[in-house]
């Protein structure tokens, strides 16, 4: 469809937030420079105080906080933040460090439509601490993966996947400040896909270009 000039909207995004929100810059970046033809029409965080949450005003994005601690239940709460997403032509949603477990109450309504970004080589390490496990584990390589969100906690099927090499003197955060950088580049990249049509979430797992995605993902670069 096109509006009253022949211009072609473009897709709109919602990005859910809890903190610093670089993923959430990545996304305010690649749409300016054009690298991802989408428009964040709302940035939300359930922490009102998110440093994400200035990020978005600065960048003129309508930005929301709906603070998890006013309801009852996880599934109040995700009723609460399915309904203000609602209020936007959503095509898709983005979780950039996004520190809440959503209930099936928000998922199922956006199954196929829900992208997450976790920091390590899913299906290794689900949940929190991802570098000190790595870590701890002695492993060689550390990375980060986006995925498709389904009810199961970072466990949806995987559709990009970056790594980097442990060095002996890494830290937790060392790691993560590695990792991060690439974040910044596997997040939008995947978005774009998504937009153009071209990644599915389907039975078998994501799909993208009619071919489906390995387990973990497809590698980056
Ligand atoms: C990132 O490491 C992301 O992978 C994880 O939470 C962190 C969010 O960082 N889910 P930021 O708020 O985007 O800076």
């Amino acid at each position: 469809m096109s509006d009253t000039t022949g211009a072609v909207p473009l897709p709109n995004i919602a990005i859910l937030i809890s903190g610093t929100g670089s993923n959430l810059q990545a996304f305010i970046d690649a749409c300016e420079c054009g690298e991802l033809r989408a428009t964040i029409r709302i940035v939300i965080s359930n922490t009102p105080d998110a440093k994400g949450l200035q990020r978005a005003a600065e960048a003129g994005i309508a930005t929301r906080a709906i603070d998890h601690r006013d309801y009852d239940s996880r599934e109040i709460f995700d009723a609460a933040l399915g309904s203000a997403l609602q209020e936007y032509d959503i095509d898709l949603v983005i979780l950039a460090g996004f520190m809440r477990i959503l209930t099936p109450v928000f998922i199922e309504p956006y199954l196929g439509q829900l992208l997450n970004i976790h920091p390590s080589l899913l299906p290794k390490y689900p949940g929190l601490h991802t570098h000190q496990r790595a870590l701890d584990a002695r492993d060689k390589e550390a990375g980060v993966t986006v995925h498709f969100v389904t009810p199961e906690l970072d466990s949806g099927p995987a559709i990009i996947q970056a790594k980097v090499a442990i060095q002996s003197d890494d830290s937790a955060e060392s790691l993560a400040a590695r990792v991060l950088v690439l974040e910044h580049k596997i997040y939008p990249l995947a978005a774009q896909w998504f937009l153009q049509g071209r990644l599915q979430l389907t039975n078998n797992g994501a799909s993208l270009d009619g071919e489906l995605v390995p387990e973990s993902g497809v590698p980056y670069p």
